[in-house]
C-alpha cells in the first residue's frame, strides 16, 4: 500500500540538500568546537559561520542566535530563563501567556506557578484562537516578569499578530517571547522590523534534523542559563555544539526561506480545496482556527459524533498519516486545552483532526484523502449507531 503522509506539522522529512551540508560534520570537521586546535578551530568556524547566516536569514542582526536542542529547549530557556531573571532584577512575579500555548510553554509556566511561586495567567482568544488584544491590554503591567504568545498556533493554524502583541510588550518594557515552531517553515519573519525580544524555532518542522533548534534573544537582554556548565552560547546554554545538526538546520532554513513564496502558494491553493471539500461533504464537520490568518499548509476541523483518535486510527489502516489535535497529545483521551479555549464544547472537541501539507503533497493525495476521510467518518458513524 502506498502510505500518504499529511502530517507536515508534526514533524517534515530532511531535504536531501540538507543531509549533504550536515555530511562533513560528522567525520571530516570532527573537532570539538571549544577545542583550541585545528580541528577545534575547524569546528568553531563552522558554528559561527551557522550563526551568522541565521541571522542573515532572519535578518536579526541585533540578536544573539542560541543554539538548543530544538523547539521545546528553545520555549524552556525564554520562558524559565527569563521569568527567573526578571524577578532577580526587577521582583516582578507575574507570567502571561495565550490560552493556546504548545505545552513546552505551557507546561514550562505551570511549573514556574506551581514550584517558583510565579502567579500564572492564561490570556483570553477569541473564537479562532486569536489573542484578545484589548483584554490583554488591561492585564498586562510592570509586574510582568516575561509575556509568550504562540506566533501561529500548531493545532488550529491560526497567525496572531505577532508584531501588534510585541509592540505592547515594548511600550511596557515588558520581555516578549514567541514560540514560532510552526510559522518559520511558512510565514516571513523580519527580525529587523519587529519588537519581538525572544523567537523559539526547531529544525524538524522545515526539513531539517530532529533534535536541533535556536533561541533568538535580542542582545541588550538577559535570562538565566538553565543548562550549566561550559562557556558556550556565551554563556546562555552550555554543553557540546551539535555540529552537525546546526549545519543541517541552517541549510534547511536558507531553502525554507528561498521557496517559501513558491511553496506557499501552491500549498494554499491545495489547502483551500481539502478545507472546502471537507466542510461540504462531511455532515457536521466545522473549520477549527482562523479561515484567513492562517498557516498556508494548515486544516483543522472537528466532526461531530467521531472521536479523533478512532478517526486517526481508521485513516491510518487506510493508508493516510493525520493528527488529532496535536501530536504530542496521542493517546490523550481529554479534549484539548486548545480547543477548549476556543470556546468548543468538550464532546465536539474529541473530534479533532490536523491535516498539515508538505512540499511534495500532490492533488492527488488531497483528493483521495478526501474520499477516504468521507469513508471512515462514514463508517465510524455507522458503527456507532449499530448499523454495520
Ligand atoms: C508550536 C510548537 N512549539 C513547540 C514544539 C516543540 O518543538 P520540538 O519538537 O522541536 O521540541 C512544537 C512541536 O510540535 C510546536 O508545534
Amino acid at each position: 500500500m502506498d502510505r500518504i503522509y499529511l502530517d507536515y506539522a508534526a514533524s517534515t522529512p530532511i531535504d536531501k540538500r540538507v543531509i549533504d551540508e550536515m555530511l562533513p560534520f560528522f567525520s571530516t570537521v570532527f573537532g570539538n568546537p571549544s577545542s583550541m586546535h585545528y580541528f577545534g578551530q575547524k569546528a568553531e568556524g563552522a558554528v559561527e559561520l551557522a550563526r551568522q547566516r541565521i541571522q542573515n536569514a532572519l535578518n536579526a542582526q541585533d540578536y544573539d542566535v542560541i543554539f538548543t536542542s530544538g523547539g521545546t529547549e528553545s520555549d524552556n530557556l525564554a520562558l524559565r530563563g527569563m521569568a527567573l531573571k526578571e524577578r532577580n532584577e526587577r521582583g516582578s512575579n507575574r507570567i502571561l501567556i495565550s490560552g493556546v500555548e504548545h505545552h513546552a510553554v505551557l507546561a514550562t509556566a505551570e511549573q514556574l506557578k506551581k514550584y517558583y511561586g510565579f502567579e500564572l495567567e492564561l490570556l483570553r482568544v477569541d473564537v479562532n484562537g486569536k489573542l484578545d488584544i484589548s483584554q490583554f491590554i488591561n492585564t498586562i503591567d510592570n509586574n510582568v516578569a516575561v509575556v509568550s504568545v504562540i506566533y501561529a498556533n500548531n493545532e488550529i493554524g491560526t497567525i496572531n499578530p505577532i508584531n501588534e502583541i510585541a509592540m505592547i510588550c515594548r511600550d511596557k518594557e515588558i520581555p516578549f517571547h514567541t514560540d514560532a515552531v510552526q510559522a518559520v517553515a511558512h510565514l516571513e519573519i523580519n527580525m529587523s522590523s519587529n519588537e519581538i525580544d525572544l523567537l523559539s524555532f526547531g529544525a524538524h518542522k522545515f526539513y531539517g534534523p530532529k533534535g536541533v533548534g535556536a533561541l533568538l534573544k535580542k542582545k541588550d537582554i538577559e535570562l538565566l542559563p538553565q543548562i550549566t556548565g561550559g562557556m558556550q552560547e556565551r554563556g546562555s546554554r552550555a554543553g557540546t555544539h551539535n555540529v552537525p545538526y546546526i549545519m543541517g538546520m541552517v541549510k534547511a532554513l536558507e531553502l525554507v526561506i528561498d521557496e517559501r513564496e513558491f511553496d506557499s502558494t501552491r500549498l494554499k491553493i491545495l489547502r483551500d480545496k481539502l478545507i472546502e471539500e471537507v466542510l461540504k461533504k462531511i455532515q457536521g464537520s466545522k473549520l477549527t482556527g482562523d479561515p484567513v490568518d492562517r498557516l498556508p499548509n494548515h486544516a483543522s476541523f472537528v466532526i461531530d459524533g467521531v472521536n479523533g483518535n478512532d478517526l486517526l486510527i481508521a485513516l491510518d489502516i487506510a493508508g493516510f498519516a493525520v493528527s488529532s489535535g496535536s501530536a504530542c497529545k496521542v493517546g490523550n483521551p481529554t479534549p484539548s486545552d486548545v480547543l477548549l479555549a476556543i470556546g468548543l464544547e468538550p464532546a465536539l472537541a474529541m473530534g479533532s483532526i490536523r491535516v498539515t501539507l508538505g512540499k511534495t503533497t500532490t492533488i492527488n493525495e488531497v483528493n483521495n484523502f478526501l474520499s477516504a476521510l468521507a469513508q471512515v467518518v462514514d463508517s465510524i458513524r455507522k458503527s456507532k449507531s449499530g448499523v454495520l
